[in-house]
Parts: structure tokens; C-alpha cells; sequence
């Protein structure tokens, strides 16, 4: 027979893809996403951005045989993955540049939008479907003797023996724009002889982001030392087709120095291709963050670049999390988000969506910044002090040294205690006192008895 069978509480979480909070006091909003990997727009979008940028800079090569090259000499297409976040954002109607292979740039809200590509001897425009109010991609890359223009992740057009030279991107009006190109990543455009080791020093974080690009025949393969092995194949599956930057979370030992082998291969046994890398360590959330200059806080919205089906979700959202965590399952610490200062998002607003925010716990009102009244805690000071006239407004810890005060049925209970807690403890004293006084009587006529008896 077993007594006191604790039955399992089953509760059936749907998936969420990341959701996307929002923090914000008078002077800063943090745009926070639960997605490892995702990219995170503000509209409108900014022009000063912050974003926690996690390079691995103390990073060491041996057999080192991969070059450093910007991506406009690759073919290869827009980023579209954290690292987008750092691109940072311009104001202006007019940009030209010089097609080696690829230029790829973002274009918000841009109104008669057009593309012009051109050499000595020809030329052509391209006026593209374009998403107002959202962020439009396009990449125009050079083959040996194509040009091939993409908008998102379509090719819009592919013009056959065509080798421009130069690239135009024209709007009626002002508009923002991300250039894509200025970035310098390592690259090889044969396979490895001999792999390739990368040694990280010991860091904080547990993983690490590879972002890769390959020609539809190459993979590349890792190797960790110590957490075992990753090969990543193209995306695209045929040779016209063009190849996305893709993210791949490479395990690694924190506190540790790390030893990541990398071998470039050919599936066809060609010792030619391409191969692209850049590495950032893991960071625990996305996040990017805009300082308000104006006093006016306009209205922002938080959003994610690759938009990824959400589901209906249970969680903490709705009930908001306590001591200083936030997040679908309350695992996005403050402290991780705005430094230890603030360690229970004191003073700052969390929003879950546009229409629902609420303050940190402890705090309320409309800029997070009056504490909570007597008997009330919680996040916005929505919860009860239970029990008791004043607890925590933080924790909802009562004040009473012991908990509780205690209830009429149990001042009965304890009084019953203690009556019979003081009762044995008189006997015993009783007991103890008619102990000592025989043993004094014993000492006293012990010689006298014994005088008696041995005479
Ligand atoms: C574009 O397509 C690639 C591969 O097909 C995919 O990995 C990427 O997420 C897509 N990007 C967007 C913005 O849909
Ligand atoms: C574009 O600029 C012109 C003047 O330079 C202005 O009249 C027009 O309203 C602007 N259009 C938009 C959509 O802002
Ligand atoms: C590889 O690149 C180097 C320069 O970076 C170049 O000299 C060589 O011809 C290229 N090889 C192939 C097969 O494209
Ligand atoms: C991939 O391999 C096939 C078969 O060997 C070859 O025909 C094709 O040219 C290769 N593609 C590239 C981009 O190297
Ligand atoms: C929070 O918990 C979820 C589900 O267990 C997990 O997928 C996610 O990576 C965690 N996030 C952090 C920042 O620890
Ligand atoms: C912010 O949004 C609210 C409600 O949607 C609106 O009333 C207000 O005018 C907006 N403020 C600004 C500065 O756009
Ligand atoms: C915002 O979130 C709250 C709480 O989860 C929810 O009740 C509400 O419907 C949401 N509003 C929108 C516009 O998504
Ligand atoms: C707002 O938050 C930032 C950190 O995220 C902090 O530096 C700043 O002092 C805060 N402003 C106020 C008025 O509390």
C-alpha cells in the first residue's frame, strides 16, 4: 500500500517560435526575442540602434588557409539572420555602386522605388513589387555572364549575356536603407588539404553561431574535440539556384579552451567551389536596443525580420512573471537584459504586444516609477498581500517575522501545545526536585544505615 501518491500534473504547452518582448523606460526601449537566431525590427525603424554584438575576437586559426573577403565579391545572397542587426541604417534616395559579384541592400517603405544596372554599352531598369510599410530585400548578383536580380526570396528577373557594371538604387523620397555588403567574412574557393583548426578561448557562452554559405555541391565539415561533429550541405539543390547564408549552433565548453576543426569537401569530388564563414558566440536572447532621444516617445513596435508561424501559446504571458524574469516560460532574467542595475526591471514597462504591458513587480503607474501601496505586490502591483497587512512588494513575502499571524483555529491548536508542553515540563521539574532531595536524604544517612547494618 502506498500512501500520499503525488499524481503528475500533465500540461500540454504549444509551441511558440519566440515571442517578442518589449522593455521600456523614459530614455530606452529594448527589443527582446526568444529566438536565438532571429533578426528584430523596431518600426520606425532606427537610425541609432544599439544591439548586443557578440564577436568572437580572440579567436585563433592553425593551418590557416581561408581568406578574408568582403561579401561583395561572393555570390552569394542578402543576410537575413542576426548579424543583419548590426548593419546599421542610413537615410537617403540615391546609392551607386560597382557590381563585382553581388550587392545586396534593405530598403524600407521606399516609394517609386527603382533599380537601374548598367555597363558602357547597356543598360536596364527595374521597377520591383514592393511592401510598403516593411523592410524589402534585394540582391543583384553577377555570374559569368547572367545577372540575376532577388527581391526577398524570389529571383524577379534573370537577363542572360548581360555584364553591367554598375548597380542604382533610386526612390522618389528619402527612405532607409541597410547596405549589405561591407562586411568581411573568411572564405575559400577550394577544398581543405588539411583541416583547418579554430581554437576559441575559454568564454561565458555555451555555443557558438557559424554562419555559412556554400556552393551547391560543398559541404563543410565540423569537429569539436570534446561535442562531437556537424556537416552543413548547401541550400540550394541546383547550380543556378542561390545560396542563403545559414545559421548553424556549434556546441562548445565554457571556461574551457575549444578546438573546432573545419574541413571543406566537394560531393562530387571537384576540388573547386566556395565556402563562406563568420562566427558569433551565443547570445541568451536577441536583442536590440534604441536610446530615445526626444522627449515625445514616439510609438514603437517590435518585430522579427523572418516572421515565424506562432501558435496559440500558454504560459506566463498572461500571467505576468515575479522577480525580475520575463518571457513565455520566465527565463529572460532582467539583470541578462539591462545589467545588474536593474536587476527586477525596476522602473521599466514589459510588453508582451502593443495593447498589453505591465510594470515591473514592485512598481505601477504610467512610467513604472510609484511603489506599491500597503498590502498590495506584484508585477503593476496587481496582487494581494496574502495573510497579512504589509508584505514585500517585490516578493510578496509577508513582513511578520514568522509568516503568517496566526488564524482563530490555530491560536487554539498552539495553546493546547503549549499547556501541554508547560504541564510535562512541571512534572519533570517536580519529578527532578523529589529526585534530588531523596539522593541528599541517601548521602545524608548512608554512613548511619551502613553503621546500622555492618555493626
Ligand atoms: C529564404 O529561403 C531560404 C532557403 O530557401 C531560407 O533558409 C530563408 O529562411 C528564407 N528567408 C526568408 C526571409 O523567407
Ligand atoms: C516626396 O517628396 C515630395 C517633395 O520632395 C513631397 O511632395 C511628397 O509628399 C513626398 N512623398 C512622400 C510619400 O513622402
Ligand atoms: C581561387 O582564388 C584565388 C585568389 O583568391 C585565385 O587566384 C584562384 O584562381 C581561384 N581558384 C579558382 C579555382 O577559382
Ligand atoms: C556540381 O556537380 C555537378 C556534377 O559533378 C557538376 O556538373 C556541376 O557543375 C557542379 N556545380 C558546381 C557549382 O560546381
Ligand atoms: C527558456 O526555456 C525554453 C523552454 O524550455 C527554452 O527553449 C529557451 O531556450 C530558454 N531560454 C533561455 C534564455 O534560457
Ligand atoms: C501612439 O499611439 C496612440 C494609440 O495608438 C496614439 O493615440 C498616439 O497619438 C501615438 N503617438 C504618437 C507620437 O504617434
Ligand atoms: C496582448 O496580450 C494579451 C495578454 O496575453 C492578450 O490578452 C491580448 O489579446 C493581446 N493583444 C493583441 C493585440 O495581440
Ligand atoms: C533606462 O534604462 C537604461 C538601461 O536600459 C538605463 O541606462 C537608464 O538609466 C534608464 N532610465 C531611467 C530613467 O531609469
Amino acid at each position: 500500500m502506498r500512501p500520499n501518491i503525488l499524481l503528475p500534473l500533465f500540461v500540454i504547452v504549444t509551441y511558440v517560435d519566440g515571442a517578442i518582448f518589449k522593455l521600456q523606460n523614459q530614455t530606452h526601449i529594448h527589443c527582446i526575442d526568444e529566438n536565438k537566431d532571429s533578426t528584430i525590427l523596431i518600426y520606425p525603424p532606427a537610425e541609432t540602434l544599439e544591439s548586443s554584438s557578440n564577436l568572437l575576437e580572440d579567436k585563433k586559426w592553425f593551418n590557416d588557409d581561408w581568406e578574408e573577403k568582403e561579401t561583395k565579391n561572393l555570390p552569394t545572397a542578402h543576410i537575413l539572420d542576426s548579424r543583419w542587426q548590426e548593419i546599421p541604417v542610413i537615410k537617403t534616395n540615391y546609392l551607386h555602386f560597382d557590381l563585382f559579384r553581388s550587392v545586396s541592400i534593405s530598403v524600407y517603405t521606399p516609394k517609386n522605388f527603382e533599380i537601374f544596372i548598367y555597363s558602357d554599352t547597356q543598360a536596364s531598369y527595374i521597377t520591383p513589387p514592393i511592401e510598403n510599410n516593411y523592410w524589402n530585400h534585394f540582391t543583384i548578383i553577377s555570374t559569368d555572364k547572367d545577372i540575376i536580380t532577388i527581391h526577398n526570396n524570389k529571383t524577379i528577373r534573370k537577363q542572360v549575356n548581360f555584364q553591367p557594371k554598375y548597380v542604382v538604387f533610386k526612390s522618389e523620397n528619402e527612405t532607409f536603407l541597410k547596405i549589405h555588403h561591407d562586411r568581411l567574412v573568411r572564405w575559400s574557393n577550394t577544398t581543405s588539404k588539411q583541416p583547418t583548426v579554430l581554437t576559441v578561448p575559454p568564454t561565458e557562452s555555451p555555443c557558438m553561431i557559424l554562419y555559412s554559405s556554400l556552393c551547391p555541391n560543398c559541404t563543410l565539415h565540423i569537429h569539436h574535440s570534446r561535442k562531437g561533429k556537424k556537416t552543413i550541405h548547401a541550400t540550394a539543390q541546383e547550380p543556378d539556384m542561390i545560396e542563403y547564408w545559414q545559421t548553424t549552433e556549434v556546441e562548445i565548453d565554457p571556461n574551457r579552451e575549444n578546438q573546432i576543426t573545419f574541413y571543406r569537401k566537394n560531393m562530387h569530388g571537384q576540388s573547386s567551389g566556395y565556402w563562406a564563414i563568420e562566427f558569433q558566440l551565443c547570445k541568451k536572447t536577441n536583442m536590440v536596443s534604441y536610446k530615445i532621444n526626444s522627449e515625445e516617445t514616439p510609438n514603437f513596435t517590435c518585430e522579427t525580420l523572418i516572421k515565424t508561424k506562432r501558435k496559440a501559446y500558454e504560459g506566463n504571458i498572461v500571467e505576468p512573471c515575479s522577480s525580475g524574469r520575463f518571457g513565455t516560460y520566465c527565463n529572460i532574467t532582467c539583470e541578462s537584459v539591462l545589467g545588474k542595475e536593474f536587476s527586477q526591471c525596476e522602473k521599466c514597462q514589459i510588453c508582451v504586444n502593443e495593447t498589453y504591458c505591465y510594470c515591473a513587480s514592485g512598481y505601477k503607474g504610467e512610467k513604472c516609477s510609484k511603489f506599491c501601496e500597503a498590502g498590495k505586490w506584484g508585477p503593476s502591483c496587481r496582487k494581494q498581500c496574502e495573510d497579512c497587512s504589509g508584505c514585500d512588494p517585490k516578493t510578496g513575502k509577508c513582513h511578520h517575522p514568522f509568516g503568517k499571524p496566526l488564524g482563530r483555529g490555530q491560536r487554539n491548536k498552539s495553546t493546547a501545545i503549549v499547556l501541554l508542553l508547560t504541564t510535562v515540563a512541571m512534572s519533570m521539574t517536580t519529578v527532578c526536585a523529589v529526585l534530588l532531595i531523596c539522593l541528599r536524604l541517601a548521602i545524608l544517612y548512608r554512613r548511619d544505615f551502613s553503621a546500622i547494618l555492618f555493626q
